[in-house]
């Protein structure tokens, strides 16, 4: 059986624990959560453990990113079974802040990324979300200084915001996207899956199909803006209110007409009653 994971909670106890594995020579990958730990998130630290000999997992629900009217107070916590399921993959290290070690008392500064960060997607529903995922991975990588910090392909997005900031702060840790890990029935797993009903939960699958739809029609040579189009229609009338389905630009995240301009990404978001869903897919 493994150890149970070293736990820190103050940026200089983290610091502590490192110092010694940095001058071992030790590798250090991290990998950011929020915690209410399921297999998406275990597929990156499995990843995480492949390419460092030290690994980092943070579970901090960062309140930057929520939004008022979110769930910032009910977001699922569930500390003490992520911390047994981080020490079956090995994990060295739980990086647990509380919100004051992370906020302070006085903070004032934040990252405000551009470029991916808004095109209209996420950030034409979620306008302060971008702002306070920037700013608290930058704290991560800056407290933390990893060789590698991995990042789910489930928040595609997030994951172009990130690695366009890194390189335009010259943060040194190698930035890795790694592949949704989806239900049996295609449902992109989510902490926030907890909240569908039963019956919600037998819809939601209807999104990751739509898109398979879409891509198969596009890369069939149909049309982008028809074949997104169609496909809307059918998550709405199965009872979603969709925030966004696009095509875009697979880097750039710029809208796209057609499979010559680029590499295709297809993003979803939509509503099935209160639990709001995203997914992509590439073409
Ligand atoms: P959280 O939603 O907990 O996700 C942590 C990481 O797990 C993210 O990189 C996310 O993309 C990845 N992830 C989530 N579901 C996944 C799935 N089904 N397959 C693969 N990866 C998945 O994303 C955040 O937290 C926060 O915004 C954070 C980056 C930690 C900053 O607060």
């Amino acid at each position: 059986m493994a150890r149970r994971p070293r736990i820190s909670r103050t940026v200089p106890a983290l610091r502590r624990a490192l110092a010694p594995w940095r001058d071992a020579g030790d590798r250090i990958a991290l990998v950011p959560t929020m915690g209410a730990l399921h297999d998406g998130h275990l597929a990156l630290v499995k990843l995480a453990r492949k390419k460092a000999e030290r690994v980092v997992v943070s579970v901090f629900v960062n309140p930057a990113q929520f939004a008022p009217h979110e769930d910032f107070a009910t977001y699922p916590r569930t500390f003490d079974r992520d911390l047994g399921l981080l020490q079956k993959l090995d994990v060295d290290m739980v990086w647990a802040p509380g919100v004051p070690d992370m906020y302070p008392e006085g903070f004032s500064t934040a990252v405000a990324p551009k470029g991916p960060a808004l095109v209209g997607l996420e950030d034409k529903f979620r306008p302060h979300f971008f702002g306070g995922v920037a700013t608290v991975v930058s704290k991560l990588l800056i407290q933390t200084g990893p060789d590698f910090a991995i990042f789910g392909q489930k928040d595609y997005q997030q994951l172009q915001v990130i690695t366009r900031m890194a390189a335009d702060l010259d943060i040194t840790a190698k930035i890795i996207g790694a592949p949704t890990v989806r239900e049996k029935d295609g449902l992109a797993m989510s902490s926030r899956n907890v909240y569908l009903s039963a019956e919600e939960r037998q819809t939601a699958p209807t999104l990751n199909r739509v898109l398979r739809d879409v891509a198969s029609k596009i890369n069939a040579g149909r049309p982008v803006g028809a074949s997104v189009k169609q496909g809307l229609a059918i998550i709405e009338r199965a009872g979603f209110k969709v925030d966004y389905l696009e095509a875009r630009h697979a880097q750039t995240l710029e809208p796209i007409a057609s499979k010559k301009a680029g590499p295709i990404r297809l993003l979803v978001a939509a509503k099935l009653g209160k639990t709001r869903l995203i997914d992509n897919i590439g073409v």
